[in-house]
């Protein structure tokens, strides 16, 4: 019986030692999500911007709670670019977003787990269809 309990242990250790490493190519620093549309009122909002101090140009955004990163990510910017399917997707720019609220989703929705940014209709309409729900995306923090 003992002799089984060796080879389990070490294949524990292997997947766990496999589970922590990074991941192997980190070349380019951006990363891959879904982005929803929000639209107005944004406020009030998480990062206490009043009307005045929202983005003047309308590029703005939510952020979910794993990037959320206790508040600290108000007033930072995202490179945010649609890479979804042709026809969801407009232009092939990507756009730079002001962080300005905490996302709020319905975590029930399996469609929404990995919806990391809502975007403000103005910033959506930009690179995306609006008629599409959610679209994918590469982001990346300025
Ligand atoms: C976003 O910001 C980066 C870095 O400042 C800049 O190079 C890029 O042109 C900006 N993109 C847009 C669409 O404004």
């Amino acid at each position: 019986m003992a002799k089984h309990l060796v080879p389990y242990g070490c294949i524990l250790l292997i997947t766990t030692a496999l589970a922590l490493s990074p991941p192997s190519t980190a070349v380019d620093p951006s990363e891959v999500g879904s982005a929803a549309r929000y639209d107005s009122p944004y406020t009030p909002n998480a990062c206490r911007y009043d009307e005045e101090r929202l983005p003047s140009g309308g590029l703005f955004g939510a952020i979910d709670q794993v990037l959320w990163n206790k508040g600290s990510q108000c007033g930072t910017i995202y490179q945010v670019r649609c890479i979804s399917e042709a026809g969801a997707c407009l232009y092939g720019t990507s756009i730079n977003i002001t962080i300005v609220d905490l996302l709020q989703k319905t975590v029930s929705e399996p469609s929404n787990y990995d919806v990391l940014f809502a975007l403000s209709s103005k910033a959506y309409g930009l690179i995306a269809d609006p008629a599409k729900d959610s679209i994918k995306i590469q982001f990346q923090r300025l």
